[in-house]
């Protein structure tokens, strides 16, 4: 099945006949190069490298980094039109390319110095590497700030030991930007960003993170044994990693709210065509109350969704001259999206009945690929309470 056919194109009010270019072009190239594949490599795990390539190639992996640092120079709007429609054709193509852009080369962008973005930005950006974020770790995840991989102070740079999971693209990315402890007696404030090479000394790959979904986005844990990082790779100073780190998830979550947006429309798409087409009872089966009804939940929660993401693209936008933070916007859109990707792929499972359940239709791969958005660059639970905190004035 052709995807995107069903869906109206969103309100034009923000959108110009470029940002629509940008959609129509990212459109066609992910029913061409991705739809066909992404059965395959969610079946097998293997990472779509010829994708990931032609993804590169198309200017996918550095949308709003300016063009002398290899990227395509567009904005915040642009991204977030083009991930939604790579995460339509495959979600775990979707958290790549989230990762390069957003994660990634946002944060050097923003943080780094002139150097580090030619040497850092310029090959993630370009698509000829792969970029990846490390912030988790085995026992700290929505706690962010108790970390317990460490830098200490060595001569000319940082030896780092630990141990940091759910790493996604760890085990083919050139670079890691990675958060460790510089001085655990200042908690959150003690906190580093170094930029790790992965063929540094004393980096290597853990364990393989056996994942429900995205299955075809490679993710692992990595271990640091007295890696020697030298000064030039720490990103900021000295005890800026948490305020960096939760900078980039700014930017990040509404990048999820793409990928959680074009996941729902993947799955709206599958269950309006199954509706109109499959009978019982002598009639097609959207003609009844149970399923219509779904149907018009689905699609006022992706028109929603799409509002609030735009809202947050808009904001970020702004960000890059006013330096405002963007947290609320964000995480209202990471939020809302993720719980109508999961929404409207539970409901297309139960659209489409015993085949909803089966390999041979994609509805049951939206669904497994749709449970992260709720999950990762924080959980609904800490969005609610980022949102929560903002609007009381507590932080
Ligand atoms: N931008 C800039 N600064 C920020 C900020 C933001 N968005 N949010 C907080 N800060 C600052 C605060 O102003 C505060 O500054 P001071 O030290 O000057 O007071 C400091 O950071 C600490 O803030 P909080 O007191 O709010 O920190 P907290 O410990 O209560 O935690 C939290 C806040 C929102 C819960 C945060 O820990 C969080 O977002 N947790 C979730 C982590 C997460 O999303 N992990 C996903 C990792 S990535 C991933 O999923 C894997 C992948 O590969 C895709």
């Amino acid at each position: 099945m052709a995807i995107g056919e069903a869906t109206l194109p969103g309100p034009s009010l923000v959108l110009t006949p470029e940002h629509e270019m940008i959609r129509q072009t990212t459109r066609d190239f992910a029913e061409r190069e991705i739809v066909p594949v992404a059965a395959h490599f969610d079946e097998t795990g293997e990472f779509p490298r010829e994708t990931v390539r032609k993804m590169g190639a198309l200017g996918l992996m550095g949308i709003e980094v300016p063009e002398a640092y290899g990227g395509a120079g567009l904005d915040a709007l642009s991204y977030v039109l083009a991930l939604e429609e790579i995460s339509k054709a495959d979600a775990a193509h979707g958290t790549v390319m989230s990762v390069n852009n957003s994660l990634f080369c946002h944060g050097i962008l923003r943080f780094g110095s002139e150097e580090q973005k030619r040497r850092y930005v310029q090959p993630i950006a370009s698509g000829e590497a792969i970029g990846a974020y490390s912030l988790t770790e085995p026992m700290s995840g929505s706690d962010a700030g108790t970390m317990r991989t460490r830098a200490e102070r060595a001569d000319g740079g940082y030896r780092l030991t630990g141990r940091k999971s759910w790493v996604t693209s760890a085990p083919v990315a050139r670079f890691i930007l990675t958060f460790t402890m510089t001085d655990a007696s200042l908690k959150h404030r003690g906190i580093t960003a170094f930029l790790v090479e992965t063929s540094q000394p004393g980096f290597a790959l853990g364990k393989t993170e056996p994942k429900l979904g995205i299955r075809a986005s490679a993710t692992s844990e990595i271990v640091f044994e007295d890696c020697f990082v030298p000064e030039t790779q720490r990103l900021g100073a000295e005890g800026d990693g948490f305020k960096i780190a939760m900078a980039v998830l700014d930017a990040g979550r509404i990048g999820i709210a793409a990928q959680s947006l074009g996941i729902a429309e993947a799955a709206y798409d599958a269950s309006l065509g199954y509706a109109r087409e499959r009978e019982a009872f002598g009639e097609k089966i959207g003609q009844f109350q149970g399923i219509s009804f779904k149907l018009a939940d689905m699609k006022t929660r992706i028109e929603a969704s799409r509002l609030l993401m735009y809202q947050a693209a808009l904001a970020k936008e702004r960000s890059k001259t006013s330096g405002e933070r963007y947290t609320l916007e964000a995480s209202m859109a990471k939020l809302f999206a993720s719980e109508t990707a999961m929404f409207c792929a539970h409901a297309a499972v139960q659209i489409h009945g015993g085949v909803g359940y089966s390999k041979e239709y994609p509805v049951e791969r939206y669904f497994r690929d749709a449970k992260i958005t709720e999950i990762y660059e924080g959980t609904s639970e800490i969005q609610r309470m980022v949102i929560a905190r903002s609007e009381l004035g507590l932080r």
